[in-house]
């Protein structure tokens, strides 16, 4: 976190304005189409069209597209709100396919412990095309940003706004049930610190913590409460209905590592601790993971349990120090990605796989960059191709590098060079086989490179992944470009020179782009061929300073909303283009193609093989100018593939040198017994050195031998009992000491997206908007120190995958 201090210099001069995005909650529910038992059909891959992918950048191959500006001039439109650009402005879209957005504008200023502010509620049901002010609704009321726009993840229009009525009576929410057409009011028997958690399991029933630590619960959506638990320092809400908290008998959260883990299932009406000396828990996947002390000083271990609490199990990783850390990047229903730090401020660690039960670890990745101080790290899971996550290493010389992995952490390689770009001429003749793109995230935002959006990737626009990148033989701190790949990271194509925003619409038929400048812009970016080709549309004739792109979460729109302000920081405008008429013709049959996930080896019988089996999507023609529509759902058809090594993890105590399909034993691990404890008896291990991936549904084929046979010796699997850890405990088992997990939970709480704007010479702070609010800690001022630095000017494109970011230390 940077301080305050630094902000408001920053603030001071004039830097212009970001936007960020807030997405989750909102996300509409993917739809898939599966078909499975087509598995004798054979699916021919159209090479041509690959071959196709190579145009570069402003060839001649592109060809202009007619009647541009005459399909997008009548279906441009300019909305100016009538409030100043001071202020935060948040945005929320309510439902799915509704249309309806929701911007809440607050202007505050903070005078020592008190609050003056005001707050403009606008709402637009045409896709942002036009807005009433419907600030009456809420009777002018004051909304603080931290509380923002509480929408229900179930898209059934529910919304929620905490009013600040101090001077007369507290707290009031506005609960509308209808998309924000009309609210209801009523009065909270207390004072709210976080932002009302919808229940995702059934959003008539919200939880909130108040400023003195109490659990309040409603079923009614909103209008009772009752308070059901006392001293509650941390809430999650886990499955089927169950709540989860950390609570301290004394009241006071930060005496971390004297928590009880508590766990309810009846909505509150009674409790069961579920562990005791907590220090900080998280939930991912199907996992419950919780940082305890050991009872040996400030030693902590971690304890996972897929059982909901009932029975843990001490996770088998290697000893780490007391200055090192544990973080959790990725969880999933099958397994879990965790970074382990390296000895010494070195800034790097390793990345160890799970098995499905979470406890036995893996090494896969050595020389992980994760900053210890910025808790930042470049890990990013591909949403468009199953399997495949991007992170970063730091090279023995320094150099920050772009690896990627096609099969959940078994194998890592470098990207290639894209063919149509080309590393500087002293990279090129003295070092060509380190020529290669690397890939921008969030690391290169926290070192404030010129990127302003992380890699974006979208489950049904199957294969496509845009991002920054350079190309050179590591990381560069010149400008970025945009890079575009159409096949889940295999290949790239340089799509854009410069920085830019991006968003994908229709489904990854059309991709559009702002380009990244302080000057006033008045061309947008689009491309309908995946960002091989670029087209431009002028859409004002009088240029604004950019904030930042919207369209509705889930990718299927065709508006897209551009965000800022015109000269002297005078008042908001959005101006939407609805690119429906260019995409005139809705896409058929012939528009699509077979198109093979995962080939990187068309000769290969096992082409394709990942995790188990092969995926045939069906994909947009590139030269098809035509409109998937928001009912278009991804096809694909699954065939399974026979076993082979790569469709195993090593196994513990074993790794893959680079370059390498065998898995090796560990030096370290040589002539140490494979054991370990697992539910209280010693678990001999029996390995030849490969463990099936987790989620893996391979059949037949390569069937290494692997056994576990419980030695029938007592053990403690876990140090929940303040007496019970002994020296029983096996080498194995993991001492572990300043654990700090961030996990990236793939539930959020709310669809909001948040456009800020920091002004010269303002006298007011622009606040902390994060669903998060409990991770304040308790001794910063408020107002003061309680800001997000991530608007600030990369402004941090899908903020809510990591701002939903859990932290078990
Ligand atoms: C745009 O709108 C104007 C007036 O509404 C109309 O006269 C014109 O024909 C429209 N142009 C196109 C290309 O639709
Ligand atoms: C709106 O404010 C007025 C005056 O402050 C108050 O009398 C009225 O009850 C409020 N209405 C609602 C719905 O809160
Ligand atoms: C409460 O605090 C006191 C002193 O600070 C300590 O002795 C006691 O054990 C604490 N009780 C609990 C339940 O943590
Ligand atoms: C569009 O705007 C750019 C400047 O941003 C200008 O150079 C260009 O000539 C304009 N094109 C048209 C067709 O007006
Ligand atoms: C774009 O907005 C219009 C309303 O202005 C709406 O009718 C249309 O369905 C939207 N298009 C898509 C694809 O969401
Ligand atoms: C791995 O392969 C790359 C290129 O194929 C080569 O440059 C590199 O030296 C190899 N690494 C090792 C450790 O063999
Ligand atoms: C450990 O306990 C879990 C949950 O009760 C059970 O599913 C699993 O089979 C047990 N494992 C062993 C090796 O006993």
């Amino acid at each position: 976190m940077v301080s305050a201090s630094w902000l408001l210099l920053l603030g001071l001069c004039c830097s212009a304005s970001a936007g960020g995005e807030q997405r989750g909650g909102g996300k509409p529910s993917e739809p898939r189409r599966l078909q499975s038992g087509g598995d004798e059909e054979r699916h021919v891959l159209e090479r041509t069209e690959l071959s196709k992918r190579s145009a570069a950048l402003n060839e001649q191959t592109c060809t202009a597209l007619s009647g541009v500006e005459a399909a997008l001039l009548n279906n441009t439109n300019t909305f100016t709100f009538k409030v100043r650009t001071m202020g935060s402005l948040s945005l929320a879209w309510v439902g799915d396919g509704s249309g309806v957005l929701l911007v809440l504008t607050t202007f505050q200023v903070p005078l020592f412990m008190m609050r003056f502010g005001q707050s403009n509620l606008y709402r637009s049901e045409d896709y942002g095309k036009t807005f009433k002010d419907v600030t009456h609704l809420i009777n002018h009321t004051f909304i603080q940003t931290e509380f923002g726009i509480a929408i229900s993840p179930d898209q059934s229009g529910k919304v929620i706004l905490t009013g600040d009525v101090s001077d007369i009576a507290g707290f009031r929410l506005f609960r509308s049930q209808d998309f924000g057409l009309t609210f209801v009011s009523n009065d909270l028997p207390f004072e709210p610190l976080i932002q009302m958690l919808y229940n995702p399991g059934d959003c008539n029933t919200l939880l909130t913590l108040s400023i003195t630590s109490e659990l309040w619960l409603s079923e009614d959506f909103g209008a009772t409460w009752r308070k059901i638990h006392d001293s509650v320092c941390l809430v999650r809400w886990g499955p089927k209905n169950s709540i989860y908290v950390t609570t301290n008998n004394n009241g006071s959260c930060n005496d971390k590592g004297m928590l009880e883990l508590r766990k309810t299932v009846d909505y509150g009406r009674s409790f069961q601790t579920i562990a005791t000396r907590v220090y900080s828990f998280v939930l991912g996947g199907r996992f419950v993971f919780a940082s305890i002390m050991t009872g040996m000083g400030t030693e902590r271990m971690i304890h996972v349990s897929v059982d909901g609490g009932e029975l843990w199990n001490m996770a088998q990783l290697p000893t780490v120090n007391h200055e090192q850390f544990y973080s959790i990047l990725a969880a999933n229903q099958d397994m879990i990605f965790m970074h382990v730090d390296d000895p010494g401020d070195s800034g790097v660690g390793t990345i160890y796989v799970s098995d499905d039960r979470g406890t036995v670890f893996s090494k896969s990745l050595e020389r992980h960059l994760y900053t210890t101080t910025g808790s930042d790290t470049d890990f990013t899971a591909i949403a468009s191709l199953r399997g495949v996550y991007m992170t970063s290493v730091l090279t023995e010389d320094g150099a920050v590098e772009t690896v990627i992995t096609y099969d959940q952490g078994a194998k890592w390689e470098t990207l290639h060079r894209p063919q149509n770009s080309h590393c500087s001429t002293d990279t090129a003749t003295n070092r060509p086989n380190r020529c290669r793109l690397h890939i921008h995230a969030s690391y290169s935002t926290t070192m404030r490179m010129n990127v302003p959006m992380l890699p974006l990737s979208q489950p049904n626009a199957v294969g496509l992944i845009l991002a920054h990148g350079s190309v050179g033989d590591a990381e560069s701190a010149l400008s970025p470009d945009v890079y575009v790949s159409d096949d889940g990271g295999y290949t790239w194509l340089l799509a854009l020179r410069g920085p830019h925003h991006y968003a994908i619409l229709d489904s990854g038929g059309l991709l559009v782009a702002m380009e990244h400048s302080n000057s006033p812009v008045n061309q947008i970016k689009f491309s309908t061929d995946e960002g091989q080709c670029w087209h431009t549309y002028n859409f004002t004739s009088d240029p604004l300073h950019f904030s930042g792109m919207d369209s509705e979460p889930g990718s299927r729109s065709m508006n897209v909303s551009l965000w800022g302000y015109r000269n002297d920081f005078s008042k908001w405008v959005v101006i939407t283009v609805d690119f429906r008429k260019l995409l005139t013709r809705d896409c058929n049959e012939g528009d699509y193609v077979q198109w093979l996930a995962h080939s990187a080896d068309p000769s290969g019988s096992n082409d394709g093989c990942v995790l188990g089996y092969k995926e045939t999507f069906l994909r947009l023609r590139k030269d098809s100018v035509c409109w998937n529509g928001r009912d278009y759902a991804v096809t694909k058809k699954l065939s399974p593939c026979p076993c082979t090594v790569d469709d195993y993890h090593c196994d513990f105590g074993y790794y893959r040198p680079e370059n390498s399909s065998e898995c090796v034993e560990q030096e370290e691990m040589k002539g140490r017994p494979l054991e370990f404890c697992l539910n209280g008896t010693t678990e001999q291990l029996q390995t030849s050195g490969y463990r099936k991936i987790p989620g893996d549904q391979c059949e037949g084929g390569f069937q290494p031998d692997r056994k576990e046979t419980d030695l029938r010796r007592m053990c403690t699997s876990n140090a929940l009992h303040p007496h019970s850890l002994s020296e029983n405990s096996s080498a194995n088992t993991a001492v572990i000491v300043m654990v700090v997990i961030a996990i990236l939970l793939l539930s959020a709480v709310a669809g909001v997206w948040l456009v800020k704007k920091y002004v010269c010479g303002g006298r007011f702070l622009v606040h902390r908007y994060s669903v998060m609010r409990e991770h304040v800690e308790a001794n910063k001022i408020e107002g003061v120190d309680d800001i997000d630095t991530h608007y600030m000017e990369t402004g941090k494109a899908q903020y809510n995958e990591d701002s939903d970011q859990d932290l078990l230390e």
